[in-house]
């Protein structure tokens, strides 16, 4: 018991005065407690001590009922603050990257740059090279100089406010006392710890009786997500800055220049870095650090170049997810060789049969591995795989660990050849493989638990519901006692939980504490945007990108689902519709349409419907440009930019850019030597823009 938590007496030796006085003295107890983890993150009891307290407030307030006032921390089970951090909009959204992985990628990427650009192959383009450091990525919010914020990266859009761990950074600044500090300045860089303090760290923790980290990129996240900053201040936690998100004003007209002004004013960069403006040199670079890479005091994944010149940047601009301007070169994936135990196969949320190799538990690139995919029955085939085989494992990075190969001149004769089942070893339903498929699925749907537990899975996951403390593991636990069987059943745990014998915070490693803060995050969640509740849906190859597109088409979920119930027939308007969307093919449809016309489904629709709050689309605020949803075509030869940029940029904008001339068009932009769709567009009386009246016209 720490010194905040009196002992309880018991209850059956007090007097009534005396039971009046403990009560009094539990609620104040427990509030002290609240505000201190709640407001200020720093708790000062443990969930099991804070449990104990509230277990016998609720024991002496059922024996005598009077006692229970408004204000009594009983009556605000579930209304608690969220636990955890404050959610951060990102001014500017945090990129990720793409990768190439070798040489001839990364010529492709070259090429591509230059061809986005308008570039000739001998146009010479100049590229900043730093190597990639294995951390997690962090952006500071700077005002008038002064550290007023720091965030996660989260999905890209919103992260977590974390800056009172981030004050704890010894080399992030707190302060940029110099000219030229723009009013608003955000650097973005990545958080990390050094390989000999994390020996260190994972020898304090070893003394202490706690589990070590994994890796040190492990113990940095781990650390700055710690609710105790105080814990925090002791992790030998590092900061490299590598970019910039929201600026006031430019702090440079290059990348180059960026590292130099963060430098100056106090932030540390990665090296070796340099420029570089050929694939040879790049080459080189990249070789030389893989070389010297065990003797770089922090890990490294590989080495991101990144196009020089801001400009270009800018008119290189980003597709998805990932910056055209900038990639990430991997460095080849850390091998080992162990034993396969055995195969089993696991069932995912579309059926999927995938083989799973159980490993003799070996250390790859840092991490203990006992399990790796072997994608599909092909896969194994080729491989000739057998169980008791000596096999060659791989991990790149973040990446699931991988099989190579057997080794088989290690193999003593006693092997055995792995059969691919052809039923589902979950429901036994007939597993099959469709034509051209290489995966074998499992025939049952909606009755193969497998499905529905991954499907659920999916539905709680980070970019669908992000429900907080809710991960796969939790989960799996609501499922197998019954609690959780369908996305609904989330939505009415915290009322089901009130009916149970043994309520979800009397499980073991659960308290009042940790399922207060469940329920929180659930019923935080009520309120969804339109695109995250498709994609959580998980329909078969219904991933962000269409979940966005249906999103943005139908606007609303009734209208999504009358036009998919319309779309069955299809010679209807709403099939074409449908099919008209971009990326939207005849196999995505087909998913589609089949999930949409399923019973079950409908019926999980309607009920989750009764629970959420479903938010309409709403076009990202930055699309509130003069081309802003509307059609636009480009034909002809464009002087001043490349076809493809000039339609990132009009899609950047928010525009629609389609591939013919309808009467649906809002603009035609004529360039050069325009043939039939300048007639047609004439013909119909369109807005037709010339190249220097459309850049006019967007700015
Ligand atoms: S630039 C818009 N530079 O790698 C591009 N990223 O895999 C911003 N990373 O999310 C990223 N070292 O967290 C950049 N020198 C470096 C980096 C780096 C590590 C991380 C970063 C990013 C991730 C993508």
């Amino acid at each position: 018991m720490s010194k905040n938590a009196e002992p309880p007496p018991m209850l059956f030796d007090l007097d009534y005065e005396s039971v009046k006085g403990r009560h009094a003295s539990l609620v104040k107890q427990i509030q002290s407690h609240d505000e201190k983890y709640y407001t200020d993150d720093a708790p000062t009891v443990s969930d099991g001590e804070y449990d104990a307290l509230r277990q016998e407030l609720l024991s002496l307030e059922e024996k005598y009922p009077e006692l229970v006032t408004p204000d009594s921390p009983s009556q605000k089970v579930g209304i608690a603050p969220a636990k955890g951090f404050e959610k951060v909009k990102h001014a500017v959204p945090m990129l990720s990257l793409s990768n190439v992985f070798s040489e001839e990628d990364l010529d492709d990427f070259i090429e591509r740059v230059k061809r986005f650009l308008g570039y000739a192959t001998d146009d010479v383009i100049e590229f900043v090279a730093e190597p990639k450091i294995d951390g997690l990525s962090c952006s500071l919010r700077y005002e008038q100089g002064v550290l007023i914020q720091a965030a996660t990266r989260g999905d890209g859009q919103e992260g977590e406010d974390i800056t009172a761990n981030v004050t704890t950074i010894c080399d992030v600044p707190q302060k940029i006392d110099a000219d030229g500090v723009p009013d608003i300045l955000e650097v973005r860089g990545e958080i990390y710890i050094r390989r000999d303090d994390f020996t260190k760290l994972n020898e304090q923790q070893e003394e202490q009786g706690k589990q070590p980290f994994a890796n040190p990129r492990n113990a940095a996240a781990g650390s700055v997500r710690q609710l105790d900053s105080s814990v925090t201040a002791t992790r030998p936690l590092r900061f490299f800055g590598y970019a910039l998100g929201e600026v006031s004003a430019p702090i440079a007209t290059t990348q180059w220049g960026i590292r130099e002004k963060l430098t100056r004013w106090g932030f540390s960069e990665s090296k070796p870095a340099g420029l570089y403006t050929s694939l040879k040199q790049l080459m080189e670079y990249y070789q030389g650090v893989l070389e010297t890479r065990p003797d770089i005091d922090y890990e490294i994944d590989g080495i991101v170049y990144k196009v020089n010149r801001l400009d270009l940047q800018e008119r290189l601009g980003f597709v998805s997810r990932a910056p055209r301007w900038a990639t990430a070169h991997k460095f080849p994936a850390e091998q080992a060789v162990t034993v396969l135990n055995d195969i089993i196969i696991q069932v995912g949320r579309t059926g999927a049969l995938t083989p799973v190799a159980v490993l003799e538990p070996i250390t790859v690139g840092g991490v203990v591995v006992s399990r790796a995919t072997l994608h599909n029955e092909d896969e194994l085939e080729r491989k000739q795989i057998l169980i008791g085989d000596h096999v060659i494992v791989q991990r790149a990075g973040d990446v699931i660990p991988q099989i190579v190969g057997p080794v088989e001149g290690r193999r003593s004769g006693m092997e055995t050849k792995f059969i691919f089942p052809h039923i589902c070893p979950v429901c036994g339903s007939e597993a099959v493989r469709e034509d051209g498929d290489v995966v074998r699925r499992c025939t049952g749907g909606l009755i193969c638990g497998a499905q529905a537990l991954e499907r659920l899975k999916h539905f709680v996951s980070r970019d669908a519901f992000d429900i907080d403390g809710m991960g796969a593991k939790v989960v799996e636990q609501f499922w197998e006692k019954d609690l959780v069987k369908t996305p609904v059943d989330i939505f009415r745990l915290e009322e089901r939980n009130k009916t149970l014998e043994e309520p979800i915070q009397t499980w073991s490693g659960w308290g009042q504490t940790s399922a207060t803060n469940l329920f929180q995050s659930i019923n935080d969640r009520r309120s969804i945007a339109l695109d995250r509740f498709i994609y959580a849906l998980g329909i078969r190859q219904v991933g962000q990108v269409t979940a966005r597109r249906l999103a943005q088409t139908y606007g609303d979920l009734d209208h999504l689902q009358d036009e998919l119930a319309q779309a069955m027939d299809i010679q209807s308007i709403s099939y074409e519709r449908l099919i008209a969307i971009e990326d939207i093919g005849p196999s995505v449809t087909e998913d589609l349409l089949e999930f949409f016309a399923e019973k079950h489904n409908l019926e999980v629709l309607a009920d989750l419907k009764q629970q959420l709050d479903i938010q309409p689309y709403e076009e990202p605020e930055q699309l509130d440009s003069p081309v802003s949803g509307k059609v636009v075509v480009f034909t002809g030869t464009l002087q001043t930019i490349t076809r493809s940029e000039a339609k990132a940029k009009a899609q950047s904008l928010g525009a629609k850019v389609a591939g013919s001339v309808s009467k649906n068009t809002d603009y035609v932009i004529a360039g050069e030597a325009a043939g039939s769709k300048l007639k047609k567009a004439t013909e119909l009386g369109l807005n037709i823009l010339s190249e220097q009246e459309w850049i006019d016209l967007i700015g």
